[in-house]
């Protein structure tokens, strides 16, 4: 599509290789292409084959005119250190990037880079192109990585030792009274030394661009979303992005173009007619989300919680996901556990999470509190009870229970008697309370991406930026 005799910019969109990065990222380049924009979306090789293994996404966006995918063809690096892998990511991706965007025909006018990769900034800083960094994470979570810097100032970190895990962080404007040590980023900035590598590290990455574009949406993170704007005169909140690009597909009379499958894994649709079978918001969804690892003893933990519980649970276990006692891959989901799940449950290894969420037999969401998952959470009206593994996830987490009132936080612990007793406590016996706060978010979600909304406000606002800039 050209507006009148100007050529549409050309967009290059660059995520993570994370899933939660993927899925929020290619709908914004979905919204984008809507907009008549030239897309070309590059992803690393290795994500890119998974992604068309599993899914039709090469058909599907080949319905999008002037849309193009493209590959960094490096591997996974192997290290065991997350940050480390990152890193080499990094230092190997840069050179192929930057000769691919100084090459690309036609020419890059705009890029939106991952907010975790920080390179792709660097890149578009260094040949002169115009770009933002794009926040698949929480403004909640984003704000704690941003001021980590002003937390070690103070002297509020290190954390000194279990016992130490509840004291009050006060140094990340607007969380002064709830934000704990145990609610920082873990594997990041939950660090008893501070010379550790992993502490500044996503807080380097995220602060590199002037702008940013957050999934997210005012209504939800308004107070956080004021403090961000101290720092930051433009800020896109867009979100939450699967709900708004089904509203703009559904305004537009093109609804069987969405689909919610970017999945790095087969999804598995059988769990969705076991659902049908199951009475209205009687069953309890687990999913931990793409990378979260567990031990076969905390696996158990969760089993005989939740089947104590009394309560049906679909429960979604990646086998890669759970590890024995010496950090070996169990490689199986245990045995007696499939079996064991014929009774009440129901086990798949990946599922079609926002078929799940919207699906009327769910009644709750046991998660890992990633960001993308919380946000469809939100906008299916489902409760949650949190178990964080890593990143943003504790952050999150904090939120929906303390601030959002939107669930549970299990946070560090993994206990079947908790398990029950939070599975009880939301499915049945603070049931109302929850029903009630969640119902009002998804009603908020929903008015967001509306036409009028304050997400669909900042997007046009976003694509006639990128507009004007190319005039
Ligand atoms: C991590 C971070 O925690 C998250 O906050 C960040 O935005 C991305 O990286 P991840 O483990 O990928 O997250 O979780 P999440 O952000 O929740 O994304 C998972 C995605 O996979 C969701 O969109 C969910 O719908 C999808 N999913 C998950 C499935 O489609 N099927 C499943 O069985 C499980």
């Amino acid at each position: 599509m050209e507006q009148g005799s100007i050529p549409s910019p050309h967009i290059l969109i660059f995520p993570a290789q994370g899933q939660g990065h993927v899925n929020a990222t290619l709908k914004l380049a979905e919204l984008l292409s809507l907009a008549g924009f030239k897309i070309t979306f590059i992803n690393f090789q290795y994500v890119q084959e998974r992604l068309v293994r599993n899914t039709d996404v090469e058909a599907r966006f080949s319905k999008y005119h002037g849309f193009q995918f493209k590959t960094i063809p490096v591997c996974r690096p192997d290290d065991p250190q997350r940050t480390e892998r990152w890193r080499k990511l990094s230092v190997k991706s840069k050179p192929i990037f930057k000769r691919m965007v100084i090459e690309s025909k036609p020419t890059v006018n705009y890029i939106i880079g991952d907010g975790v990769l920080g390179f792709v900034h660097d890149v578009a800083v260094e040949i002169g192109i115009p770009a933002i960094q794009m926040h698949c994470i929480s403004a909640c979570s984003f704000w704690t990585f941003f001021s980590i810097p002003d937390v070690v100032a103070a002297h509020q970190l290190p954390i000194k030792g279990k016992e130490d895990m509840d004291r009050l962080i006060t140094k990340v404007p607007g969380m002064e009274t709830f934000l704990r040590c145990r609610d920082l980023p873990a594997g990041f900035c939950q660090v008893s030394d501070i010379s550790d590598p992993n502490l500044f590290f996503i807080t380097n990455e995220i602060r590199k661009s002037q702008a940013l574009i957050i999934n997210t949406f005012e209504e939800l993170e308004g107070p956080i979303l004021s403090q961000i704007r101290t720092r930051y005169s433009k800020i896109y909140t867009i979100g939450p992005l699967h709900e708004h690009l089904k509203t703009k597909l559904r305004s537009i009379g093109k609804q069987e173009l969405y689909s919610s499958s970017n999945s790095l894994w087969k999804v598995d649709g059988t769990c969705i007619t076991w659902l049908d079978n199951q009475p209205s918001q009687s069953v309890l969804y687990v999913s931990f989300g793409s990378s979260t690892i567990v031990t076969r003893d905390q696996l158990m933990e969760f089993w005989y919680g939740l089947v104590n519980s009394k309560k049906k649970f679909l429960w979604v276990i990646r086998p890669e996901s759970v590890i024995n006692q010496d950090g070996d891959n169990l490689g199986e989901i245990p045995e007696e556990l499939q079996e064991g799940g014929k009774a009440r449950g129901y086990v798949v290894k990946w599922a079609p999470q926002e078929e799940v969420l919207a699906h009327k037999a769910i009644g709750g969401f046991l998660t890992h509190s990633g960001w993308n998952s919380t946000l469809e959470s939100i906008a299916a009206g489902v409760p949650m009870i949190c178990w964080p593994y890593f990143g943003d996830q504790q952050v999150n987490s904090r939120y929906v229970s303390e601030i959002w009132k939107l669930g549970l936080d299990m946070k560090d612990v993994c206990d079947r008697r908790v398990v029950e007793k939070m599975v009880n406590d939301l499915m049945v016996d603070r049931r109302e309370e929850y029903v009630k706060s969640t119902a009002r978010m998804q009603e908020l979600a929903r008015k967001s991406v509306s036409e009028d909304g304050s997400s669909s406000c900042c997007l046009n606002r976003l694509i006639e930026d990128i507009r004007l800039m190319n005039k």
